[in-house]
């Protein structure tokens, strides 16, 4: 038996949202695990094109372990201990449309994939809650895989007894989402090994109501207040050495009218554009002219929020 599931990409923290924050975006990973029935196979781990279903080996995938350290399989593997079983003898295909290492959840996007295979698979024994709890364990923070696995824009927590808080909130849909995705990788390891372990009072305070306000400012269509909102002083001051250009750009449309805001996505190094009635063109040629002048090339593209999370393949 085998069982696929398409998974949206993630986009994370959107600001002041930081580890809380997360928005589905229609780019999407399949991914496909199969109980072979040879017994000693073990697990064989492939990376898939995304056209012809055949194996690819290509230099970008070289560093995604193809062995019991893959992050899918110690989220499968998480689920058979959950309930008193071990994996054995697993086919764990990933079909990935969703770049690798640029801050738009693709490590969720495979784990949330996985774990929901291998629970159909297994029949079903873990509901919603349970496999957001292991996903987030494996993933350290719930912001991407939460809309993985319900889609839309969800605000989420991990409680300090371990339970997952998870909330839908809306996102106006004539809101323009802009990613806009540099060729160079930043993982998130590194992303977080620049945060400090504590900050001023000023910065947790900046940020408290920084995202009070943009939780407002959703729920109310209220751009002006949504523009104040888009700021963050727990994350994207740290990281702004490790994305060229980051600032630059930032800077560009702070004073554009239309433009809503410009933060990371989750840690980076994509950057994400809100907007509303402003010319995409513009956001593109100016986010491409900066970044080539770095020698950065870029992959520009504006989304519409994926309200679907993870669906099975029938
Ligand atoms: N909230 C996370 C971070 C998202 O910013 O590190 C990246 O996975």
């Amino acid at each position: 038996m085998k069982v696929s599931v398409k998974v949206p990409a993630s986009t994370a923290n959107l600001g002041p949202g930081f580890d809380c924050l997360g928005m589905a975006l229609p780019i999407y990973n399949t991914i496909t695990i199969e109980e072979t029935v040879l017994p000693g196979t073990g697990i064989e781990i492939n990376m898939m094109s995304e056209e012809k279903e055949e194996v690819i080996d290509e230099m970008i995938f070289d560093n995604i372990p193809k062995d019991e350290n893959n992050i899918v399989y110690k989220a499968v593997e998480m689920l058979y201990n959950s309930i008193g079983q071990e994996p054995s003898e697993l086919k764990i295909n990933i079909q990935s449309q969703i770049p690798i290492t640029r801050g738009l959840g693709s490590s969720a996007a495979v784990i949330v994939g996985g774990l929901i295979a291998a629970n159909k698979l297994l029949g079903s024994p873990a509901d919603e809650t349970a496999l957001l709890s292991i996903a987030t364990e494996v993933e350290g923070h719930p912001d991407n895989v939460a809309p993985a696995i319900l889609g839309g824009f969800v605000l989420s927590s991990q409680e300090s007894d371990g339970t997952i808080m998870c909330e839908k909130l809306n996102w106006p849909e004539e809101w323009d989402i802009t990613v806009c995705i540099p060729d160079f990788e930043l993982s998130t390891n590194i992303a977080r090994s620049v945060l400090p372990e504590s900050v001023p009072l000023s910065d947790a305070v900046f940020n408290a109501k920084h995202l009070a306000m943009l939780i407002q400012a959703v729920n109310t269509k209220n751009e002006k207040l949504m523009k104040a909102a888009l700021h963050d002083k727990l994350h994207q001051p740290y990281r702004e050495k490790l994305v060229p250009g980051m600032r630059e750009i930032m800077e560009a449309f702070k004073h554009e009218d239309g433009v809503l805001g410009c933060v990371l996505s989750g840690a980076g190094p994509t950057i994400l554009i809100i907007s509303h009635k402003y010319d995409l063109d513009k956001i593109k040629s100016t986010v491409k002219e900066i970044w080539e002048s770095q020698s950065i090339k870029t992959d520009i593209r504006t989304l519409k929020i994926e309200p679907q999370g993870a669906q099975i393949l029938e």
